[in-house]
């Protein structure tokens, strides 16, 4: 278990290992591309971490993630129940950008997943997010809720509470921001961010 005063340390541990990481599926487009992997940004004590799929093009380009079309949705929903970047923590299951944005295969979620799993061990978030269907299946999975796993559509906006290697830790489901791009009502998930407001408070 990383002890309190080390959690910046160990995020920049983990910083370097997936700049490194030439064994990675996706490191020779990272290289191609002339990109960035995408570790997480925000409060290393933050109380909820939100959890995306995959760096898009404009995150590979910063570093940083949520940064493009869907960050300035996520912006809005954080803004909507009056949450500020900086007091949340914002990371992604795959750490590397997957050509043309396509979907994460499963071995670049598996391959990429263990850094994931040291972020939460090491913020011990009381409230984790998850943002898209890839990452809700890999955290229910993760953290012993496979039997209550349903299509997206049926659980986003619920809570479930799931065990830890520090405690218990809340897991909404959202649906991922870039749905409100592509035609879902906004107001849907902003509703489910008034339920978050609430599993937090
Ligand atoms: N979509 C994601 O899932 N993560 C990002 O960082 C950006 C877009």
């Amino acid at each position: 278990m990383t002890s309190d005063n080390n959690r910046t340390e160990e995020l920049r541990k983990i910083k370097e290992e997936v700049l490194n990481l030439k064994k990675s599926p996706l490191y020779k487009e990272r290289v191609k591309n002339k990109v960035f992997p995408v570790i997480g940004e925000g409060d290393h004590y933050a109380k909820i971490m939100f959890i995306g799929e995959a760096p898009g093009k404009n995150e590979a380009m910063t570093g940083r993630p949520f940064c493009g079309a869907s960050g300035k949705v996520l912006d809005k929903l954080l803004a909507s129940i009056k949450l500020d970047r900086k007091d949340v923590y914002i990371t992604n299951i795959v750490k590397d950008r997957p050509p043309n944005n396509r979907d994460p295969l499963p071995e670049e979620i598996e391959f990429y997943a263990p850094f994931l799993d040291r972020q939460i061990s090491i913020i011990k978030p009381e409230v984790i997010a998850t943002l898209g269907r890839f990452s809700m299946q890999y955290i229910m999975e993760r953290l012993g809720l496979a039997d209550k796993l349903k299509s997206i559509s049926q659980l986003h906006g619920q809570s479930f509470e799931a065990d830890t290697d520090y405690g218990k830790v809340q897991i909404v489901p959202l649906y991922h921001p870039a749905t409100a791009l592509y035609g879902q009502d906004i107001s849907v998930l902003k509703k489910d961010f008034k339920i978050l407001k609430k599993v937090i408070a």
